[in-house]
């Protein structure tokens, strides 16, 4: 929104699993239900918007000789056997489960990139991104941080699923974005882990939140989604070696940024109506 008055700006509203034709010289290809309850909202248009979107956009980078840059995700190390997670780790996805057209889809688009590449000479950058959290983001879309930080806002208990022993690593925006674009403007293909390896339990999480909007704010157990990752963890020694980038913000320092954007967007004059719904960990 903060873009529209730019007279360099223009903003086009495409279905990337239409064939698009523009000239451009660099392509961020981030157009994916990201959240869990996006993505398993409807599997089949998850998994096509990763497979024939990417080809359409990797198409288009082909016929313009643009420059993509893939944002793949750290599910694609599905429920990990390694930990923290190096880029050369192959992974532990389940092919056929309620996850997969997330994880498989984007394992898949990680492939079309690379024979881009190869076969068709593309320059291609490949990110691997950790749980990513900052102002902004959809209230009720159902990932973990803003499911806890709009349930502890609206004084209702914050669902931790399983025995919350799970674990997860937050990444604050902006950190992610100064990430992408080092990949981009860089010369390595990748792929890369972008995230922040401080490690949380969801009961930890839920501590954190709790010391920045309210001591008092409850917990409430439910059983927990299917294929849900034990942990995750970024080994990031490839992006601080090769892009010279490691996150700057830790969790402590970038939730009270996000709590006050969504304090004023829940209570300010948009009042959001509908309730913090079903959610996984990522
Ligand atoms: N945020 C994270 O923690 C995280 C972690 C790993 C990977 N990623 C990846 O980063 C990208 C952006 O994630 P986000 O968190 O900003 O998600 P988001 O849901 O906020 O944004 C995704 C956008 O993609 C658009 N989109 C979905 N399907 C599309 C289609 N067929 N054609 C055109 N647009 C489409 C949606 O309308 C939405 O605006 C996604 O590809 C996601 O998989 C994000």
């Amino acid at each position: 929104m903060h873009h529209f008055k730019n007279p360099s700006f223009e903003l086009i509203r495409h279905d990337v699993v239409e064939p698009l034709l523009l000239e451009v010289d660099q392509i961020y290809h981030l157009a994916c239900p990201a959240s869990p309850v996006h993505y398993k909202h409807n599997p089949v248009k998850t998994i096509k918007t990763n497979v024939v979107g990417t080809l359409n956009m990797l198409g288009l980078a082909k016929r313009v000789g643009a420059r993509f840059l893939l944002t793949s995700t750290s599910e694609v190390y599905g429920d990990p056997l390694q930990h923290p997670q190096v880029e050369t780790y192959w992974g532990n996805v389940n092919p056929i489960g309620v996850r997969s057209c997330y994880d498989e889809g984007k394992r898949t688009a990680e492939t079309l990139a690379m024979d881009y590449h190869r076969g068709a000479g593309v320059e291609v950058r490949i990110a691997r991104i950790f749980n990513t959290y900052g102002p902004r983001m959809c209230i009720d879309d159902g990932r973990v941080v803003s499911n806890f930080v709009a349930q502890a806002l609206r004084k209702e208990p914050m669902t931790v699923y399983g025995d919350g022993k799970q674990t997860r690593s937050f990444q604050f925006v902006s950190d992610l974005v100064e990430g992408l674009m080092r990949l981009m403007e860089g010369e390595h293909v990748g792929p890369f882990n972008l995230g922040n390896p401080g490690e949380f339990t969801m009961l930890e999480l839920a501590q954190v939140v709790q010391e920045t909007i309210d001591p008092n704010a409850r917990i409430e157990f439910r059983p927990n989604t299917e294929d849900d990752p034990h942990k995750r963890k970024p080994d990031i020694t490839k992006a601080k070696d090769l892009l010279g980038w490691e996150p700057k913000i830790p969790l402590r320092q970038g939730l009270p940024m996000m709590v006050s954007d969504f304090r004023q967007r829940i209570f300010g004059d948009h009042k959001e109506e509908d309730t913090a719904t079903n959610t996984s960990s990522s």
